[in-house]
């Protein structure tokens, strides 16, 4: 059994704002083990970057409300102090945020940002730091490093930024790296190269991986579980063959019917999700995708537990009874560009 290293419980995060009380997050749990990787997929809006700042302890602010818990190897994180936060952060758990031109800073050379990290927590000396920046350069795979250690953002490409992201990241060697929309605005070569080092760094540094991602198809090939949020809910849980061959809710089915498939052009999708998410200021009564689902009924005004019922550690929060979802379901399982898991 690998050690869990994250147990997220029930979380809440609610925000104060001019127009109302804003439920980003609605009684999310799950949990992560060492060395896994999991994905947390669902479209903007759906609560998952505020999960991801909750677990950092970068929501907190007068307007926030946050309930439940985050435990770190048992060490409860919402109630820990700025000095534990700040040494968690970085050592403990990174993560890599949506846009690196907003969290590199554009005044100060690549290699000075990372070996600033290290020296904020290591008392390493300069020539140390600037080694082991170089070092971390190169395993993310920034061609040259010992020269590229001294250029700007700017000089860097796209992709060689979401490279030294990364490598700032790994600066303090964390156990868990959570990495927020890694490659949107990256074109689609860049992202499965982003995916490829993420992927590698999983497997030669046992680094656990949270990637948080609109499109299901980014996390298909590396991904050991998913959890699918709607509204600020996880709407389905499960190990990734599990989503992609059984999936027991409507919006995943949805989720699957609009990815791009290699042998299809991009603009002849299977089945776009017809209508708008919810608003989290005043989000629908009962199942949050209500609204939006086809296959809706007077039981879903309520809102339905995330409940196990067709696989070890598979769970979906939908009304709909396992034998009517089977006749439901659209997508047909292995047209997703897949192959088949072992019998
Ligand atoms: N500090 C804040 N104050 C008020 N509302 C906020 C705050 N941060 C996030 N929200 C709101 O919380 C909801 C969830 O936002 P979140 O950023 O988690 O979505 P997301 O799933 O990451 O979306 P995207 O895919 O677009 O990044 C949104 O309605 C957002 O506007
Ligand atoms: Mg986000």
């Amino acid at each position: 059994m690998s050690e869990q290293l994250l147990s997220v419980r029930d979380l809440r995060v609610r925000f104060t704002t001019e127009d109302g009380i804003v439920h980003a997050v609605d009684g999310v749990s799950f949990d992560l083990a060492a060395g896994e990787v999991l994905a947390i997929v669902g479209e903007s809006g759906s609560g998952k970057s505020v999960t991801a700042q909750t677990i950092m302890g970068l929501t907190r602010s007068p307007n926030a409300r946050i309930e439940g818990s985050v435990a770190y190897r048992g060490r409860e994180l919402l109630t820990a102090d700025d000095e534990e936060l700040m040494r968690v952060r970085g050592e403990e758990i990174a993560m890599i945020f949506q846009d690196p031109m907003t969290s590199l800073n554009p005044v100060y050379k690549v290699g000075d940002q990372i070996g600033e990290a290290i020296q904020a927590h290591r008392h390493e000396s300069d020539h140390k730091a600037r080694e082991q920046t170089i070092e971390l350069l190169a395993a993310v795979g920034i061609p040259d490093p010992s020269k590229r250690v001294d250029n700007y953002p700017h000089e860097y490409s796209g992709g060689m930024r979401q490279r030294a992201m990364i490598a700032m990241g790994l600066a303090l060697e964390p156990t868990v790296l959570i990495a927020d929309e890694p490659s949107t605005a990256l074109d689609v070569t860049i992202q499965a190269q982003i995916l490829r080092l993420l992927e590698q760094l999983n497997r030669d540094r046992d680094l656990a991986v949270i990637i948080i991602t609109h499109d299901l198809g980014v996390v298909a090939e590396i991904a050991d579980r998913v959890l699918v949020m709607y509204g600020g809910r996880i709407i389905e849980s499960g190990s990734l063959e599990q989503i992609f061959y059984d999936p027991q809710h409507p919006y995943t089915w949805g989720l699957l019917g609009s990815l791009a498939r290699p042998d299809r052009p991009r603009t002849m999708r299977l089945s776009q999700i017809t209508g708008q998410p919810p608003s989290l200021l005043a989000p629908p009564a009962g199942c949050h995708f209500r609204p939006r689902c086809p296959h809706a009924f007077d039981r879903c005004t309520r809102v339905p537990p995330l409940e196990t019922r067709v696989g070890e550690n598979h769970a979906d929060r939908c009304w709909l009874s396992v034998e009517q979802k089977k006749t439901l379901r659209v997508v047909k399982t292995g047209e997703i560009g897949l192959e088949a898991p072992a019998a």
